[in-house]
């Protein structure tokens, strides 16, 4: 009896000392004091992991765009996971399930394909993840939150600035990629400025193609063929971001018209800008994805930890009205350089005139 009494007696020390213990094992949770709010629910003591599931990194602002958020999230104590798809949308999918699977705590998606990508959104909705559509717009998904530039102002910005030098002629509208929401809003938003020309009789638009991944090598394709087929006769050619403008720009400079034929872009590139300062590039237009960013940390932080983030304006993509946040995109010509990316950062006074 005595010897029974003494094993249940040391069991439940055992016990006691063994939860102890198991708490102080958890380091995230106790080891770092000073980044834990003690007033804080358990939840909000755990870190915060924001998956980031991206097309691709080819075009310089992708990097930006990732480096940027990165910084932004951890910023706030957070962490992030990055995965690119080098716009596989087969790999994106299998890459955001992946992080889904891992608990990743909101998913900030930058859809290679629009309506692909509903399969992701679909998944995080099955693990209760919130979704972030960024800078691209998931179509036909029960996104919770859409935040980009106003796609439509950069066509329009850019069709203003071509008017501007070209009212009447022959243009070429080389198109970003069909799979791409945003490319479809460029376009809106230059043939918006362009019809009223074109009804008149002033314009006439020669060429309109996509570009196939938004790939320079098709958008030089594309240029070579609109030359082609106009017997080389185009006065204005207008390029949905400045890596298809910089491949225009070589297609044009086969046939000894670069320079002489204005070329828009979009994204304010370092070659770009480079390109608009001499002469090459008639414009881009800048957006400025630390803005973008520090936006998108901010909400993702703070859906991730349960708010609901409502917003003046709604999107509809084909499912539901999603709840948007638009940024505003600038013109940037050969006058303002200073004012626009170097003013904000984006790039070196030594960067472009070096
Ligand atoms: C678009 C984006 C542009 C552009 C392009 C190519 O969705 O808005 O900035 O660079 O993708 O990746």
């Amino acid at each position: 009896m005595k010897r029974i009494t003494f094993l249940l007696f040391a069991s439940l020390i055992a016990t006691v000392f063994l939860l102890g213990c198991e708490e102080n094992t958890k380091p995230n949770d106790w080891t770092d004091q000073s980044e834990v709010d003690p007033e804080a629910s358990t939840d909000e003591k755990r870190q915060i992991t924001i998956g980031l599931s991206m097309d691709t990194l080819i075009e310089e602002r992708w990097e930006r765009d990732r480096d940027m958020f990165k910084e932004a999230v951890e910023a706030q104590g957070a962490e992030v996971v990055v995965k690119a798809a080098n716009g596989n949308d087969a790999l994106q999918i299998a890459q955001a399930e992946t992080m889904i699977s891992q608990g990743v705590d909101l998913l900030v998606l930058v859809p290679h394909n629009a309506e692909a990508a509903a399969t992701i959104v679909g998944r995080a909705q099955l693990a209760d993840i919130p979704v972030i559509s960024y800078d691209r717009l998931v179509k036909n998904a029960n996104v919770d939150l859409y935040i980009s530039f106003d796609n439509e102002q950069v066509g329009v910005l850019q069709a203003e600035a071509m008017i501007d030098v070209v009212p009447q002629g022959k243009y070429a509208y080389i198109g970003g990629a069909s799979t791409d929401n945003n490319a479809h809003l460029i376009k809106e938003g230059v043939f918006r400025v362009l019809q009223p020309l074109i009804d008149r009789g002033d314009i006439v638009v020669v060429y309109d193609q996509w570009t196939e991944a938004w790939m320079p090598m098709h958008a030089k394709e594309n240029m070579r063929a609109a030359l082609a087929a106009n017997d080389n006769e185009i006065d204005a050619v207008i390029a949905a971001n400045d890596a298809t403008a910089g491949a225009v720009i070589e297609a044009l400079t086969e046939v000894g018209l670069n320079g002489q034929v204005p070329v828009a872009g979009q994204d304010a590139e370092l070659l770009g800008v480079q390109r608009v300062l001499s002469g090459e590039q008639l414009m881009t237009v800048y957006k400025s994805i630390r803005s973008l960013t520090e936006q998108a940390a901010d909400i993702a932080v703070r859906m991730a930890k349960g708010e609901v983030i409502e917003t003046d304006i709604k999107v509809n993509n084909g499912k539901k009205d999603v709840p948007t946040l638009f940024l505003t995109p600038v013109t940037v010509n050969a006058d303002n350089i200073e004012t626009t990316v170097i003013e904000d950062g984006f790039h070196t006074h030594e960067d472009i005139f070096e």
